[in-house]
């Protein structure tokens, strides 16, 4: 089948890369004449693990292409999927939908007869019914069919989570295009016999963000729970295994952290909130989780100062990890940057190191010096704060980071390091949902809200695990 993509983004470049795997001639079209050229030399612009192999293999193999051409991409073209960004409009929480309007323009003279438009960006409900009429304006009804087919990929896993998608959702107003989309999809997903849920147009619009909206809350309120188990001595990764084994629950994205980020959660929370205004629909969840998790990110310099008696004035703190996750480059709404901009307010002096955000992080903030190696940057410090979990820093060796530090304070925001791990080797230690053993005495002069008096550190856990009659033990 041959497929045009156009916008070459995260979703747009993975997307067009992975059909092209599964044996259709893709063409990906961008307006950005630098990163097309970068691709068909086999730069990938974006940091995905995986992505440059399968980008050169499929090119390789004549199955992938690129070009600045619209004409060229549709021209030929059964399914022509949309993949631009809708980015937040400035102090509007909502979408901006001006690309997808655009790429819907200047496609609509260029479609082959009876060419399925598919809107594959994540757009608010009823974006779909516009693009029709934009294109209807242009061709006859009926000659051309607008689809829906939102995608739930992961930054750093996105090739797998394309390629094995727990589903496919495939909103269609005529069998046309959903023969065309079923085809598309359910060969190349046989073997792993993956449910793809065809519905309305409107719906698969809205399941994309209902499912956003919901991961978020689902991590709000493990975070929160964290909260309470820091108060209590319970222990957070316990406790989310303990309710995470409930099938009607499950474990994944309860991991308590410093708040989500990314450019999704935040962005995607937002503009179903305001789709929901604009409806006269309340969704006060979602509202809640929002706040909470603003709230979040500007608290963790708190904790920081707290771990340092609540004065970082002329302290140095070496930041470990700065994108909003792990295997990754991307640095949009990442919780690192609040925290480091508030530590930088107070007086601290920043080192971060980051194994692959280095670049992008260096546009965002000032004043901070980079450093390739781990144990450089914390040379000297007087705390480390993890801030994201990647490979390389849960597998640092503490004894030598400690070693180099001017103290041994850890505040690790991701339980990056078992309890008891740190604490064992002389770090104090404050971590996310556990008890400390790096607390404020409230003998500082800087202003921190209220905290409630911490518990002692239990006997060493264990480690959230569970054990069957078989003897497994699955660490969370
Ligand atoms: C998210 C969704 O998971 C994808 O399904 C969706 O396709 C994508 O948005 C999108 O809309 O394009 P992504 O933003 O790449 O994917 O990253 P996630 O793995 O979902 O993480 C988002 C944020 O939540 C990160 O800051 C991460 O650290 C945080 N998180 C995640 C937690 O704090 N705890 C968890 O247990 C899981």
């Amino acid at each position: 089948m041959k497929i045009a993509v156009i916008g070459t983004g995260y979703v747009g470049l993975v997307s067009g890369t992975c059909f092209a795997a599964w044996g259709h001639e893709v063409i990906c079209v961008d307006k950005n004449a630098q990163k097309i050229d970068g691709l068909k030399r086999g730069v990938v612009p974006i940091y995905e693990p995986g992505l440059d192999e399968l980008v050169e293999r499929n090119s390789a193999a004549g199955r992938l292409r690129f070009t600045c051409n619209l004409t060229e991409a549709v021209k030929g073209a059964l399914v022509v999927f949309i993949a631009v960004g809708t980015p937040p409009r400035a102090g509007q929480g909502d979408a901006d939908l001006s690309f997808v309007y655009m790429a819907a323009r200047e496609l609509a003279p260029l479609l082959e007869d009876d060419a399925i438009v598919v809107v594959k960006s994540t757009v608010p409900v009823g974006t779909g019914d516009i693009v029709q009429k934009i294109i209807g304006s242009v061709r006859k009804t009926g000659a051309f069919s607008v689809a829906s087919n939102p995608e739930f990929l992961r930054e750093g896993v996105a090739i797998r989570d394309f390629l094995e998608p727990d589903r496919v959702v495939i909103g269609v107003e005529d069998e046309r295009a959903r023969k065309v989309l079923m085809e598309l999809y359910g060969v190349a997903l046989q073997a792993h016999k993956t449910p793809i849920v065809v519905t309305q147009r409107r719906t698969s619009e809205l399941i994309k963000y209902a499912a956003n909206a919901f991961l978020a809350t689902k991590i709000t309120f493990i975070n929160e729970l964290a909260d309470l188990c820091e108060q209590v001595g319970s222990n957070v990764s316990e406790l989310a295994l303990g309710m995470g084994l409930d099938k009607r629950i499950g474990t994944s994205f309860l991991n308590a952290g410093p708040g989500y980020g990314g450019s999704c959660f935040p962005k995607d929370t937002m503009a179903l909130l305001r789709t929901a205004q604009d409806y006269g629909v309340s969704v006060r969840i979602v509202e809640e989780t929002v706040t909470a998790n603003e709230a979040r990110k500007r608290r963790m310099a708190l904790k920081v100062m707290d771990a340092l008696e609540g004065d970082v004035e002329g302290r140095t703190i070496a930041v470990l990890g700065l994108t909003f996750k792990p295997d990754t480059d991307d640095m949009r709404d990442a919780p690192s940057v609040p925290l480091i901009e508030t530590l930088q307010r107070f007086g601290a002096i920043i080192r971060a190191h980051d194994p692959v955000g280095m670049e992008n992080a260096g546009r965002i903030l000032s004043g901070v010096e980079f450093f390739d190696d781990p144990y450089e940057c914390a040379h000297n410090a007087d705390a480390a704060v993890v801030i994201t979990e990647w490979d390389s820093i849960r597998k640092l060796d503490l004894a030598r980071l400690k070693k180099t530090m001017r103290q041994a304070v850890l505040i690790d925001l991701r339980n990056a390091f078992e309890q008891g791990v740190a604490e064992e080797i002389g770090f104090r230690v404050s971590a996310i949902g556990r008890s400390t053993t790096a607390r404020y005495d409230g003998s500082s002069s800087t202003a921190l809200p209220h905290m409630a008096e911490r518990v002692q550190p239990g006997p060493r856990a264990q480690g959230a695990h569970f054990e069957t009659a078989g003897g497994s033990n699955d660490n969370l």
